[in-house]
């Protein structure tokens, strides 16, 4: 738990899941405290910016940012919508805590919580929005499609997700095929940050750990959209796709009917 009473740490994982492993923000848990300069250098801001606008919060609902890290996406909502009840979700108590140190020193409130984007902390129907920055690619398939209907779950009726990650567009064959097509093969490569940060000025195969990792895979076949739909989700669809320096990104929204 925090000092500041509005910025709390809770832990909401089982026994198991206190050895489960995860990829980390930065690929390798020493480079986090880099995280937030690179997503700075990296010109990421208006990418959360723009997942909050989409989202469209009113004054006082409640959203959960899946795999929220150092908390941007969750302090993007807040500068959007500072009435917004938010709430962050990552395994990694690190990056929880310079989330908590981030909220804080913003003097805004924040809820943040240990756990996997597969078992949300959450009752059913009873969250207006999910959202999500560049963190499914971080959540192995079998999680992610969990994540799909915990989201269905626990949305209200009306409620919506919006999620931004690297992918291609419904119909591209699918993948995420850069940072992890590496490790699993399928769809163009194209350069990730984490290739940059290493210094290999893009993404090769058999040369970044994140590449390599067997914990990681490119988004599903029909990307990220098909998740969704595949969870219970009748209008989910790409909303916009932007050409970022480090790879196509697809921001994907549905509503829960
Ligand atoms: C590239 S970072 C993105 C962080 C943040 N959303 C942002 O945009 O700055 C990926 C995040 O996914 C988290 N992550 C990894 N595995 C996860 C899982 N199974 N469930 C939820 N989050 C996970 C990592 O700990 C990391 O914080």
């Amino acid at each position: 738990m925090n000092d500041d009473t509005n910025v709390r740490i809770l832990d909401h994982r089982t026994p198991e899941e206190r050895d489960r492993e995860f990829l980390p923000g930065m690929g390798k848990p020493w480079l986090l405290p880099l995280y937030n300069v690179f997503a700075r250098f990296s010109k990421v801001r208006a990418v959360y910016d723009r997942v909050a606008a989409l989202a469209g919060i009113a004054p006082g609902e409640s959203v959960l940012d899946v795999g929220c890290g150092t908390a941007n996406l969750s302090l993007a909502v807040l500068r959007a919508q500072p009435a917004a009840r938010v709430t962050g979700l990552d395994p990694d108590a690190s990056a929880l805590r310079i989330a908590a140190r981030n909220a804080s020193r913003r003097g805004v409130p924040l809820t943040l919580v240990q756990g996997f984007a597969d078992r949300l902390p959450t009752g059913d129907g009873s969250i207006d929005h999910i959202v999500s920055s560049l963190a499914l690619h971080h959540v192995p398939d079998e999680g992610r499609v969990l994540f799909g209907r915990e989201a269905f779950r626990a949305l209200r009726p009306g409620g919506t997700v919006t999620i931004v990650d690297f992918g291609s567009s419904p119909g591209d064959g699918g993948a995420h095929g850069g940072a992890h097509g590496g490790a699993h093969g399928g769809g163009r490569e194209h350069p990730h940050w984490y290739g940059r940060v290493r210094g290999h000025g893009g993404l090769r195969r058999g040369r970044s750990a994140v590449a390599n990792n067997p914990r990681t895979a490119p988004n599903p076949e029909g990307g990220l959209v098909r998740l969704l739909a595949d969870a219970g989700f009748t209008d989910a669809r790409e909303v916009e796709r932007v050409e970022h320096r480090y790879g196509p990104l697809t921001f994907v929204q549905a509503t829960r009917v």
